[in-house]
């Protein structure tokens, strides 16, 4: 099996290798626990080591918004804009199927085959038709996978509730799933990291703390985390 590795220490370690090749991957979690990390994480990376293109799809937060807060851990997305390797795309959910096209002329045009999509939470600020939602969510899941591209899709998570997605849904339109915890403990709050579940392939089936460093996401893949339970 092909694998797309994210470069993110200890990451590929725990999915056996990396991403495998042209999957779709749900990333979820609670706000703040580095979501948006990871996925810039996951571009630059590939622009910087892996010579593989790529396209950040914001719904929410503004390109420079992010470019400035990812800019910390050293990575200038600017030079990569310059060179025709890497586009921004910032939508608003309220045209979802019109991002569809854009998308897709995208990844031609740039020969992108890495794509974050950051995230589908927003697209539920517009579309109060659940059915629709989902209808929408696997429209989209389709799509990416006809582009033939190794992508990343962000679900966030309302804090208290139970579930590993926000409608309940991506999970199931995805190859493999990533779960990011952010949970008080006795003194302190944890971040670990889960792979949910990775298709076709082996993979830690263990809590591992990760840290948010000034070189972004490190993942620590010999040490177990340990939180009071295992609700979001
Ligand atoms: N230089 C840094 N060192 C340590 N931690 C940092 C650093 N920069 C950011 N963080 C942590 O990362 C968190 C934000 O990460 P990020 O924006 O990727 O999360 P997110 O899951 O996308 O959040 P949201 O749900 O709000 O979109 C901050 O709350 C902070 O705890
Ligand atoms: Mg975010």
């Amino acid at each position: 099996m092909e694998r797309i590795k994210t470069g993110i220490i200890g990451l590929d370690e725990i999915m056996n290798g990396g991403i495998p090749k042209g999957q779709l991957v749900l990333l979820s979690g609670t706000c703040g626990t580095g979501k948006t990390t990871l996925c810039a994480q996951y571009i630059y990376n590939g622009l910087s080591k892996f010579n593989e293109n790529g396209i950040y799809l914001s719904f929410e937060e503004s390109p420079e918004s992010i470019k400035n807060n990812v800019k910390q851990f050293g990575w200038d997305f600017e030079r990569f804009e310059k060179e025709g390797r890497f586009k921004f795309i910032k939508y608003d959910p309220y045209h979802v199927e019109e991002v569809f096209d854009i998308l897709e002329s995208t990844v031609r045009e740039i020969n992108a085959q890495r794509i974050a999509i950051d995230s589908i939470s927003a697209l539920g600020l517009y579309v109060r038709d659940k059915a629709e939602l989902r209808r929408m969510i696997f429209n989209l899941s389709n799509i990416l996978r006809r582009l033939g591209c190794t992508a990343i899709l962000v679900s966030e998570i309302v804090p208290g509730t139970t579930g590993i997605s926000r409608y309940g849904v991506e999970e199931f339109v995805t190859d493999s799933v990533i779960v990011l915890y952010y949970e008080r403990n006795e003194v302190s709050f944890v971040r670990a990291i889960q792979i949910w579940k990775v298709s076709g392939s082996d993979h830690s089936q263990k809590l591992h703390p990760y840290k948010i460093t000034n070189k972004g996401i490190v993942v620590l893949p010999h040490e177990e985390a340990f939180m009071k339970s295992n609700t979001l």
